[in-house]
């Protein structure tokens, strides 16, 4: 295992000790969410079930014996742990890279406490580098990569992808990121937009890194 595998599994496990028992856990994307799913199915005594943000952690979170919960019949949720492929001290994110930042926005802003768990290559000091995913409809493809180009983006389609809710996703490169919170909402109102990756309007409540096996959490 490499370097930053072991330290995605190390801020993944760190996680785990922010669960208390009976809880409803939500649950993110991505390797190092797997991590996380992967520590859940050895404690999993500890816990009441999870609300998944993506098939394909339903799946896993199903292989390691975690009851699944649909969102709508919890409502909120006490937690969520999910990784990020940018994150700020301040907790601000940009997600995505996985293509499940749809649910995991929805998700996240259904839970009292997000936790968002990196190894250390992922925490920058401005947001911006990763090309921003934004899942849109694809009907408006067209208009949708025209007004990012206005905004000063070059949007680039994520070739032979689909969401879990039918959707593509376009990967935009070169944006400024002044005013990251109002950006995030501005995306959001071009119609057929239907979630971007910024996430910076509900942030991290707490960030777990992991760098050269040494953990540390930024509130
Ligand atoms: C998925 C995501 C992931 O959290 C993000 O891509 C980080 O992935 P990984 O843990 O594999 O580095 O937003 O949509």
């Amino acid at each position: 295992m490499s370097n930053r595998d072991d330290d995605k599994r190390l801020a993944a496990y760190a996680a785990l000790e922010q669960i208390e028992p009976g809880w409803t856990v939500g649950v993110g994307t991505g390797s190092t969410a797997n991590w996380f799913i992967d520590g859940l199915g050895e404690v999993k005594r500890d816990v009441a079930g999870a609300v998944a943000s993506s098939e394909a952690s339903a799946e896993r979170l199903r292989d390691v014996g975690i009851p699944l919960v649909e969102l709508w019949d919890v409502g909120r949720l006490p937690i969520y742990v999910d990784g990020a492929d940018e994150a700020t001290r301040r907790g601000e994110l940009i997600k995505g890279g996985g293509g499940a930042l749809t649910r995991e926005k929805i998700v996240a802003e259904a839970s009292d406490r997000f936790v968002c768990i990196v190894d250390s290559s992922k925490v920058v000091e401005r947001l911006g580098a990763f090309p921003l995913p934004v899942e849109i409809v694809p009907l408006a493809r067209r208009q949708i990569a025209e007004r990012l180009g206005q905004l000063g983006g070059r949007p680039v389609l994520r070739e032979g992808f689909t969401t879990d809710n039918g959707n593509a996703i376009l990967d935009v490169h070169d944006l400024k990121l002044d005013d990251p919170q109002g950006l995030e909402a501005e995306l959001n109102q071009i119609p057929g937009v239907v979630t971007n990756g910024l996430f910076c309007r509900r942030p991290a409540d707490l960030l777990i890194v992991a760098d050269r096996g040494h953990v540390s959490h930024i509130r």
